[in-house]
């Protein structure tokens, strides 16, 4: 079996806050009797794109005492890609998707930027498409997890479905016609949700920042984010025969903030 940890909606701000929430999560998935195998962060990374908000993401995310774990990121539509290489990949600065694939034992990982610079909804481009079916032509006959930060189905969510994944139908006909794909993992949502897409599992990991109800539960403008909660994550099991199992944890703050509570 394969254990793969999922963060995401860091929304590093150069705040403590944030931060704190970060390394409370990377130090007890590196407490964890059987650690780990990958760590993914789906998005969102940072709250405004700023170079000193990834310096401040990569401390957390990529030099703490869980850095034995490899660590594997994906834009959302809070990122800039440019600084998001630079800042975190170490990799030249370009406006191009930030698409990437990994293997982890038997595992592919296959991760997509579906941001539109600029724009809070998302869009998977004809480039990256192009990539991802070369991609997968390649990945051999082990089992495929995608990643992206936008999901790609309504999520009953006032904020969030008005900025999901635009078209796609384009992503559901590639997912459904590949056996080895085991889930599709999103972010974006920072809620928990389990949901079907293209007949597989479709697991949207909570955000470490901060909660957003559905429908049933927000009142816009002014209801609309809580705060309050623990830092959640998501656990997921791929087992040898394509099976995806999930596991959603909160870790506790044990009362601990940064900031005093407003009177
Ligand atoms: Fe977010
Ligand atoms: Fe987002």
């Amino acid at each position: 079996m394969i254990l793969a940890a999922q963060l995401s909606d860091t929304h590093f701000d150069l705040s403590a806050r944030n931060t704190e929430r970060v390394e409370a999560v990377m130090g007890y998935l590196a407490d964890l009797p059987h650690r780990p195998d990958v760590i993914l962060v789906t998005g969102d990374i940072t709250d405004s794109g700023t170079p000193e908000q990834y310096a401040q993401a990569r401390q957390a995310l990529l030099g703490g005492g869980s850095s034995d774990i490899p660590v594997y990121l994906l834009p959302g539509n809070h990122d800039d890609r440019a600084n998001f290489r630079t800042g975190l990949l170490g990799e030249p600065a370009a406006t191009t998707p930030v698409n990437s694939v990994y293997r982890v034992g038997a595992l592919t990982v296959i991760m997509l930027d579906s941001s539109i610079p600029g724009e809070p909804a998302g869009l998977l481009g004809e480039d990256t498409f192009d990539w991802l079916r070369a991609t997968l032509a390649e990945a051999g006959d082990g089992p495929v997890l995608i990643a992206l930060h936008h999901p790609p189905k309504r999520v009953h969510s006032p904020v969030v479905d008005v900025i999901a994944l635009t078209d796609p139908s384009r992503l559901a006909a590639v997912v459904a016609g590949d056996p080895r794909i085991v889930g599709i993992l999103t972010g974006h949502a920072h809620a928990a949700i389990a949901t079907t897409f293209a007949g597989k599992p479709m697991i949207t990991c909570p955000s470490t920042a901060s909660v957003l109800g559905g429908e049933w539960e927000l009142t816009l403008p002014h209801r609309v984010m809580d705060y309050a909660p623990d830092p959640a994550i998501a656990l997921h099991i791929i087992d040898e025969n394509f099976g995806l199992t999930t596991y959603f944890r909160t870790v506790a703050m044990g009362g601990w903030l940064s900031e005093p509570p407003p009177a």
